[in-house]
Formats: structure tokens, C-alpha cells, sequence
């Protein structure tokens, strides 16, 4: 059988690392193997949209009483995207003061106690970190306009004289990527209204990019780092991890940037050469210094804190600079929740996912859905099934939400049977679809906005979660208020609704969570599965490493562990097959009758 991963093996320091694998020259760190971010499921909660103490908001109170949701759920940590001061304007990714709470989401206390809660639930708790851009009521932004051009405190963002647009570079969200100051709507009657610089801003002209060339810069995100580390979380999610260094010389440049997909480098114009230039304001060689200087910092720290990167970066050999041993721990792999669902695409991304990060020693990560993308139950139901369009309008073709849910726990099967770590987010465990039909008038989102209306935006990915079917607003907050709506049918997926139904989404994920931790399906070995070659499946074989075999992670050495079994995974797609003579099914994400796996749908098999 053709091998498709190998788990790293414990090691000792070393200064032996070969150099692909080490981005320094520096002495790698020594490894378990084991580590909890090599094979851990993380949840990530939106705070605004999880659980509300009272309120359409959702904030700190609300999480911390949900947390035995996935103690339940059985995950083993959770991510929360921003719930520090902020003005909102992208949703808690405009940060105007990193050290504190937003009063909608809570107190400083609050957080302290969801972090002390989630510890005590034996649930690890990864914090978001925006270090490419600040809001522009943080002090910083406040300072440097009020110093005007030319001052120190102009040098921690990117301002610039220019009597044009200085570059052509587009904001992410639409439009220019640059503000001129006296275009501000804050600037009549201030003391910049004749101010005639531009500042950048790749996203919202509300988050100017920061300055990674300030020494100051990195001084003030080391002593966030701290701020949060001496607060006990467990880790960090990188924003926009490949954006903070910028080409100084910010030269005009003719490609496309999507989020989460990322670069689209622009055809050359004919009789230029061949290779059209790298995107100037991403994943310049510059980043990884930074991410070496947090590594250091992390390690200060007992209990193996984790950096996680954000970075639309592509080819997966590109992505794994950033997970090298001396610098993040983990990448989330967009190339696989970007894939269409189609087996050939599917086993070519696995494929090359643990090819790029076996190679510097780094766990590869799998994620399907998060605050930035429609629903993967949704996506799977369109006609085009990879990543593409910002949001789903009224007026635009709908989603099969029925083919997309059968899909999307096929998916989703398949993506707990790999090794390493996986992503889930709030409310793909109950199956929740986009909300597709939200009327424009409640839209946030920036690049709604930004496009004129061109891009529906994330909103409808961010819907409050239903607890109660029966409660107003489903139970998300006390008295009902959502800050979007959510629709009726969702009653039915509420988790109430679902819990101790056999045959709920709820209690799919549960089981398929379940016999992922048994198995230790994180820390396996996997090869190709030769008996369905040529195919329309994905399926592989996943079994204990080696040395591990009968020792699952974290199993006591002195006391025999049980001898965990093989376990056959095979996605359908086109075609149905037939579960192989002295074979089982232990799980699967439809109902498999008379041995036959239908179409869309994932199995995980044992002998029988
Ligand atoms: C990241 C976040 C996204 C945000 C953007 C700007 O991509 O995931 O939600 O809008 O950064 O901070």
C-alpha cells in the first residue's frame, strides 16, 4: 500500500535538523510526537453569534454557561474569534484596545473565568491575534492622526505623500486599498481635514495596516502575546499571518487577492515574461522572522502554547514555511476546504497537504467551514461545490441544502478520519446551512458595503446558534433578541431538538468525535487503500504508528492500552460501492444498507 503519512516520532533537541526543515539554522525544538495541537479537534465560536447572557449580542457569559455543549461534543479546545474593545465595523476584527474586553462581550473577568471554566472542562482555549491592522479608534491610529504627517507616531501604520492614489493595490473587501486622511468622516472640523496623506488599509478603510518595520510594532505584540499567555491561553489564531510585511517599495501589482483562497496573480500582459511578480503586500520572506521571535516567546511558557496561522497561501509547499519547527505550530488548510467536492481533487489535496507539512514535521490541519465562508453544508449543495462567491442573496440560485447536508457530513467523516488537527465551526455540528435569504437591509459586513452590494458578504454564515427549539430565539439569548435573524425551520435544528436522536447531525458528530479520540485517529499512520485504486472514492487506511501501536497519546505507558483497531475510510461521490468481505461499518455519515455505501457519503469500516 502506497504510504500517504507518517506521524512524526519523538526527538530530542537537535541541531541536526535538515535545513528545509529549520528556518532559522537555529536548533529545532524537540517533539513528543504528541503534542495536543498535533491531533486535537478545536471548535471555533464566534462570539458575537454563539450565546447571548442577556441581549442580541452574543458575549463572554453566554459562552462560558454553553461550554458543556462541547465538553459533550467531545472537542478537545476552542477558538474564539475577537471579543476585545473594538467598534466592530468587521465584526471585532477592527481592534482598538488589545488588552481589554468590549463591554458588549463582557469584563477582562469574564474572559478570565470562560478560560478558567474551559481549563476545568478539560477544553484548551486559543485566543484570536490581529496583528496586520489595528482599528482606527485604537490609540495608535487616534495619535498618529493627530500628529499629522511626518511625525513618529505616522510610522507605525503606512502613511504616504501622494498627490494620485499611491499604488493600485484593492482592499479585500473592494475598492482602493488606500484612504486619503482629509477623505475621512471624522476629518471636517478636525485638525487633519486638510491633511492630504493616504494611509493603507487592505481591508476596511476603519483597520489601517500596521507597520511591521517599527520595532515598536513588534514590542507591542510580544507584550500582547504575554498579556494573554500570563492569562493562561493555550494559543494563538494569526490574522492575516502572511500580510504584515509589505514590499517597501509598495510597487503597483496587477493581481487579485480573494480571502481564504487567497492570491490570483494576474495573466502577463504579452511579450512579458512569463512569471507575473509575487503579490507585493503578502507572504513576503519577512513574516517568518516575526513568527520565529513568538515561538521563542511561547516557549517560555509551560504547557506547549500553540500559534495557528491564517495565511491565504498557496502551494502547501509555500504554506509550510510557516509551520517549519522554529516557527508556528499549525496552518489552517485552506487548499482543502477551497477543493470541490470530487474525489480526484480531494485525494490530490490530502496528497500534497501531508507531503508539504511531513516535511518540516508539522501536523496538517482540515477545515470545511468558518466565519468567512459559506456553510460547507450549503456549499456542497451548489452547483459549483468548491470555494467562490462572498455570500448567498435572496435573488441568487439557492443551495440544495439536502444533497449539500449528505455531503457535508460525508465531509465531514472524512476529515475526522485524517490524522492531524481539525477545525469545526459553531454550528456545522447541528448542520446548520447558510442562511441564504437574509434581507440586505441587515447586512454588516464590510465587503457588502465595499462592492455596492456586488458581494452578499459573510453575514449569513454567522447566524446566532439555535439552543431551544422552543424558547424565542431558539435560546440564544434570555429574552429572545438575536442581532440576525434565524430561520423558522432552524427549530427543528436546535440542540435540544437533536440531543438523544440517533439519527441527528448532533449525535453523528458526537459519536464520529467519539471514536476518533478512542481510535487516536490524530496520531495515525495512513497509506492509500490499493483496493479501491482507480475509483471515484477517496479511501485510505488509517493504523497506529509503529512505535505507538496499542498506546494511544496521553495513555499511561505502564498500564496496556487496548489495541486500537484499523480503520478503512472511503468517501463516495459518483458511484456507490460495496463494503469489502470481513468488514464493518463502524460509522458512516448515511445509512448503509445491504453493505452498499451510497453515493456522498463517507465510512468508517473495521473487521468484522
Ligand atoms: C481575517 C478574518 C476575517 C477578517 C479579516 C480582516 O481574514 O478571518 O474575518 O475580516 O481577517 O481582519
Amino acid at each position: 500500500m502506497l504510504t500517504l503519512h507518517t506521524p512524526v516520532s519523538p526527538s530530542a533537541p537537535s541541531s541536526e535538523t535538515p535545513a528545509t526543515a529549520s528556518s532559522s539554522g537555529s536548533a529545532a525544538p524537540a517533539t513528543t510526537g504528541r503534542e495536543w495541537w498535533r491531533h486535537s479537534v478545536i471548535y471555533q465560536v464566534y462570539p458575537r453569534s454563539f450565546a447571548s447572557s442577556g441581549g442580541p449580542l452574543g458575549d463572554l457569559r453566554g459562552i462560558t454557561e454553553r461550554l458543556p455543549h462541547l465538553r459533550d461534543l467531545g472537542v478537545d479546545a476552542l477558538w474564539l474569534s475577537p471579543f476585545y474593545v473594538s467598534p466592530q465595523k468587521d465584526g471585532g476584527y477592527d481592534v482598538s484596545d488589545y488588552r481589554d474586553v468590549d463591554p458588549r462581550f463582557g469584563t477582562l473577568a469574564d474572559a478570565e473565568q470562560m478560560i478558567s471554566r474551559a481549563h476545568e472542562l478539560g477544553l484548551r482555549v486559543i485566543v484570536d491575534l490581529v496583528p496586520n491592522h489595528t482599528s482606527d479608534e485604537h490609540e495608535w491610529f487616534r495619535a498618529a492622526l493627530a500628529a499629522g504627517p511626518g511625525s513618529p507616531e505616522r510610522e507605525r501604520y503606512w502613511f504616504r505623500d501622494s498627490e494620485e492614489v499611491p499604488n493600485n493595490w484593492r482592499s479585500i473587501f473592494g475598492g482602493s486599498a488606500w484612504t486619503r486622511v482629509c477623505d475621512r468622516p471624522d476629518a471636517p472640523g478636525s485638525p487633519w481635514e486638510d491633511d492630504q496623506q493616504w494611509y493603507l488599509n487592505l481591508f476596511d478603510s476603519s483597520q489601517p495596516d500596521l507597520n511591521w518595520n517599527n520595532p515598536e510594532v513588534h514590542q507591542e505584540f510580544v507584550s500582547i502575546l504575554r498579556f494573554w499567555l500570563d492569562r493562561g491561553v493555550d494559543g494563538f489564531r494569526v490574522d492575516v499571518a502572511h500580510g504584515l510585511v509589505k514590499d517597501p517599495d509598495l510597487p503597483d501589482w496587477g493581481g487579485e487577492v480573494h480571502m481564504v483562497d487567497g492570491v490570483e496573480e494576474s495573466d502577463p500582459a504579452d511579450g512579458e515574461s512569463p512569471a507575473p511578480p509575487r503579490a507585493p503586500m503578502f507572504d513576503q520572506d519577512g513574516v517568518h522572522e516575526i513568527y520565529r521571535e513568538w515561538h521563542e516567546v511561547l516557549a517560555q511558557y509551560e504547557g506547549d502554547r500553540a500559534l495557528v496561522a491564517e495565511a491565504w497561501v498557496t502551494p502547501e509547499s509555500q504554506l509550510a514555511k510557516y509551520v517549519r519547527p522554529d516557527e508556528m505550530h499549525q496552518a489552517f488548510n485552506f487548499a482543502f476546504l477551497a477543493s470541490e467536492w470530487d474525489a480526484a481533487q480531494l485525494r490530490e489535496v490530502i496528497a500534497t497537504s501531508y507531503a508539504a507539512n511531513d516535511a518540516v514535521e508539522a501536523p496538517t490541519t482540515w477545515v470545511m467551514s468558518n466565519h468567512d465562508v459559506i456553510r460547507h453544508a450549503s456549499r456542497l449543495g451548489m452547483d459549483f461545490t468548491g470555494k467562490q462567491q462572498n455570500g448567498i442573496g435572496a435573488e441568487d440560485p439557492q443551495p440544495d441544502n439536502v444533497l449539500g447536508l449528505r455531503r457535508a457530513k460525508a465531509a465531514t467523516l472524512l476529515t475526522l478520519g485524517l490524522a492531524g488537527s481539525v477545525y469545526l465551526y459553531q454550528g456545522e455540528e447541528l448542520g446548520l446551512p447558510e442562511h441564504s435569504t437574509l434581507p440586505d437591509a441587515l447586512r454588516e459586513d464590510p465587503a457588502f458595503f465595499r462592492t455596492g452590494g456586488e458581494e452578499k458578504g459573510r453575514d449569513g454564515c454567522r447566524v446566532p446558534l439555535p439552543w431551544e427549539a422552543s424558547s424565542p430565539g431558539f435560546g440564544f439569548s434570555p429574552d429572545g433578541e438575536t442581532w440576525l435573524p434565524q430561520p423558522a425551520s432552524w427549530a427543528r435544528l436546535a440542540v435540544d431538538a437533536q440531543t438523544g436522536e440517533d439519527d441527528s447531525t448532533l449525535e453523528f458528530y458526537r459519536e464520529a468525535i467519539r471514536l476518533r479520540r478512542e481510535w487516536d485517529l490524530g496520531i495515525a499512520e495512513l497509506a492509500w487503500d490499493a483496493d479501491f485504486d482507480g475509483r471515484d472514492v477517496v479511501a485510505f487506511v488509517s493504523s497506529a504508528p509503529a512505535e505507538a501501536a496499542g498506546n494511544p497519546a496521553g495513555a499511561d505507558a505502564d498500564s496496556p492500552a487496548p489495541q486500537r483497531p484499523t480503520v478503512r475510510v472511503i468517501t463516495t461521490f459518483g458511484e456507490a460501492v460495496h463494503v469489502p468481505e470481513g468488514w464493518q461499518v463502524a460509522i458512516s455519515s448515511s445509512p448503509v444498507t445491504e453493505g452498499v455505501i451510497g453515493t456522498d457519503t463517507t465510512a468508517w469500516l473495521t473487521r468484522s
